[in-house]
């Protein structure tokens, strides 16, 4: 063969890949869940498909923002990820759009209701108990005592010691916002939260920072998720994950797709995907530590046990609600938030 024509045959076949690669198109990703667990997504939704996922990363809370702000001209696909409130918020406004994958038959319960109190606009793909991680090593050196019920963490032997996000970004916090409301009762919470802010050191933007934070030694407790302060244990740092004595919140980690998504069809492949045993079961290999939503997902040893943790009914109708939200973070911010530091 002359070289011309290998040339122009080499020529013909980067066209033809370049424009099958074109065919498979992109997907914008808006990703809540762990940094590292997005990643992975991305990376293995893109070698399943060849469909070109553009991820970024942000809290619940920030990430509800951003779509809100983008309403009129979406530039999302998907938001996967998160907290299920900002989710509900979301379908609520009508910042989501319906569908109903045939991948659902084998969701777990807690899953479906939320796509039930959605009206199909949103849906669980993964659930996990609030909770703390503590320093054991820093604990002992300072010679305190292991927190182990909400009523240890307003104590004055914590002052200074103690991170949590702010629940204006994180859902996370937005999660023990609500979930102290419900265990106490509103008055009795944000007196508790009051009280809180005296041993708080930092507020931080995502919800898992405090415990990462801890395991640096930069903090003794972080108030997250129990499977964050699971995941930097596992990581080789010195946190003990503490499940309140009290009782405790939980969330259904949710993924909706943007209303006006401008690569509809690509977005329901992702959705499909994500609700498949398969993407479920390799957030272990991340260190993400969630009860995955299908039931056929593997679940890693490590991750804590529902059932066996005193859990509230928390009514995720309610504090996922566009008004109950607003509110409540509108009062945090006006009677906790802006509290001077300590
Ligand atoms: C971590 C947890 C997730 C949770 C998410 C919420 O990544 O592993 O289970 O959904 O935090 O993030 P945020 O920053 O909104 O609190």
């Amino acid at each position: 063969m002359s070289p011309l024509r290998r040339l122009s045959l080499l020529v013909a076949l980067t066209l033809a890949t370049a424009g099958a690669a074109q065919a498979q198109g992109r997907l914008t990703l808006y990703c809540s869940s762990d940094e590292a667990w997005c990643q992975q997504a991305k990376t293995e939704f893109e070698k399943a498909t060849g469909i070109r996922v553009d991820m970024t990363r942000k809290s619940s809370g920030e990430t509800y923002a951003q779509i809100k702000a983008e309403g009129s001209n979406p530039r999302g696909d998907v938001w996967w990820g998160g907290t299920g409130d900002p989710h509900l918020q979301a379908a609520e406004e009508n910042l989501t759009q319906v569908y109903v994958s045939p991948n659902r038959r084998r969701i777990a319960e807690f899953a479906i209701n939320q796509a039930k109190a959605s009206k199909d606009r949103t849906i669980g793909i993964y659930s996990g108990a609030l909770g703390w991680g503590y320093n054991d090593e820093m604990l002992k050196k300072e010679g305190l005592p292991a927190p182990q019920c909400w009523a240890d963490l307003i104590k004055p032997i914590y002052k200074g010691k103690i991170q949590i996000a702010n629940p204006n970004s994180s859902g996370t916090a937005y999660t023990a916002l609500a979930t102290l409301v419900q265990l106490m009762g509103e008055k009795d919470a944000f007196n508790y939260l009051k009280a809180l802010h005296k041993n708080v050191n930092q507020y931080t933007k995502s919800g898992s920072a405090p415990v990462k934070a801890a395991g640096a030694g930069e903090t003794l407790i972080g108030i997250v998720f129990m499977h964050d302060a699971v995941s930097v244990a596992d990581a080789g740092r010195p946190i003990k994950t503490v499940a309140p004595c009290e009782g405790t919140g939980y969330e259904i980690g949710s993924m909706s797709i943007i209303r006006g998504a401008r690569n509809l069809e690509n977005a329901k492949k992702f959705y499909d995907w994500a609700l498949t045993a398969e993407s479920q079961g390799r957030a272990k290999d991340v260190k993400s530590y969630q009860v995955p939503s299908n039931l056929d997902a593997a679940v890693s040893p490590l991750t804590p046990d529902l059932s066996r943790i005193k859990l509230i009914n928390y009514d995720f109708a309610k504090f996922g609600s566009s008004a109950e939200r607003r509110r409540l973070l509108k009062k945090w911010d006006d009677e906790v938030g802006s509290l001077p530091n300590n």
